[in-house]
């Protein structure tokens, strides 16, 4: 009996990107190799701090106000509200609080960016010219949140652009489309930690080996089924919801004669929700509606990174009247309306909404 040995041949995802810089040719000069690296650092160091959240409550007494440089002492990680001091009268730190730091921390040091957007972060951070770099980054430190207590799927959302030809970094360098960003991704933490993620060539998957310590190839060229049999949606809102999200929910919970109705799966984490999609098809909404005038996604880093990688493994992201990419943002924490997904699935959606113009 021939005994299986272990693959020495595994891709991980410095070899994989490198071998894509390479391709490229003089076009890349590594950069955004190390800035993908500093991500990928990250979501390591944010999957240990999940994975560790509801099993301690490290402490120390009172450490505010924390330079941005130092990450050492804070290991106070509670799933609290940021600011809540816990039962022996200590400040706690919100997991989200706590991976936005880490991020920032991570991504100022790799010194490949010069503007860095954060949902926890009401202003743009300004990388000061010692360690500026030439790209932005805007992300969701810790999506879905509001699952951490349950134990429920959560992840980080990431789009990169490049500064523009002789900025020096402002506001402006991220206040464009999304179809302008050089890389996007996420990485959720579940069951295992997946960081899927595409520069603008197809879309990989990547699966944290903890042993190895390194996201290895798992998923490779990810390509969305053209159709498919889930709905994804906080019908909650249905009250609120316009005409075109309803008659459009309507035709698939009640299709003509012969066809079946679609499946419900809602987690409430954005990426828990866009990797089901990805990987299995069919529609993940959240829509604009009477109550969110703009919807409740954001635009900059939550719809703009799911729609580039959903467009890149061949779906669409549409607002219902127009492609998610397009817009150009006004303001940094702007929302916007989103339908992603399956092509035929997505395609349905807008034709619901031509029929209500
Ligand atoms: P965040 O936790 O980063 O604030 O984002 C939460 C978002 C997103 O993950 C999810 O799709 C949506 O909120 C869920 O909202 P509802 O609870 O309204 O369904
Ligand atoms: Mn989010
Ligand atoms: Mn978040
Ligand atoms: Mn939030």
């Amino acid at each position: 009996i021939e005994l299986p040995f272990p693959s020495t041949e595994i891709l991980t995802l410095t070899r994989h990107i490198l071998s894509e810089q390479i391709r490229l040719g003089a076009a890349a000069t590594g950069d955004l190799t190390l800035l993908i690296n500093a991500i990928e650092f990250t979501s390591k160091f944010i999957a240990s701090n999940v994975r560790k959240a509801r099993l301690i409550n490290l402490s120390v007494p009172h450490l505010s106000p924390r330079p941005l440089c130092c990450i050492d002492n804070w290991l106070l990680i509670s799933v609290g509200l940021a600011g809540d001091t816990n039962v022996q009268g200590e400040e706690q730190k919100k997991l989200d609080v706590l991976s936005n730091d880490i991020m920032v921390n991570s991504l100022r040091a790799s010194r490949k960016t010069a503007v860095l957007i954060s949902e926890e972060l009401d202003h743009a951070v300004v990388i000061e010219e010692e360690y500026k770099g030439k790209y932005c980054v805007v992300f969701d430190p810790l999506d879905g949140s509001s699952n951490i207590d349950a134990g429920v799927n959560v992840g980080t959302i990431f789009g990169i652009y490049k500064v523009r030809q002789g900025s020096e970094g402002t506001i402006d360098d991220v206040l464009r489309p999304g179809s302008e960003m050089v890389a996007a991704g996420y990485t959720m933490y579940g069951s295992s930690a997946n960081l899927v993620l595409s520069t603008g060539n197809g879309v990989n998957g990547y699966t944290l080996d903890p042993s190895l310590g390194e996201f290895v190839l798992t998923h490779p060229d990810i390509k969305i089924p053209p159709r498919g049999k889930i709905y994804s949606f906080n019908e909650g809102n249905s009250l609120y919801f316009h005409p075109p999200t309803i008659n459009y929910l309507n035709s698939i919970k009640y299709p003509p004669a012969g066809k079946s109705p679609y499946s419900a799966r809602y987690v409430g984490s954005m990426v828990a929700d866009v990797h089901r999609t990805l990987l299995y098809g069919g529609i993940f909404g959240y829509p604009d509606d009477k109550k969110s005038k703009n919807g409740k996604l954001r635009l900059l880093y939550e719809a703009f990174p799911m729609a580039f990688l959903t467009e890149q493994a061949g779906g669409i992201a549409t607002t219902g009247t127009r492609r998610i990419l397009d817009i150009v943002p006004t303001t940094i924490h702007e929302r916007s309306s989103v339908y992603l997904g399956s092509r035929d699935d997505v395609l349905d959606v807008i034709t619901f909404y031509q029929a209500e113009a």
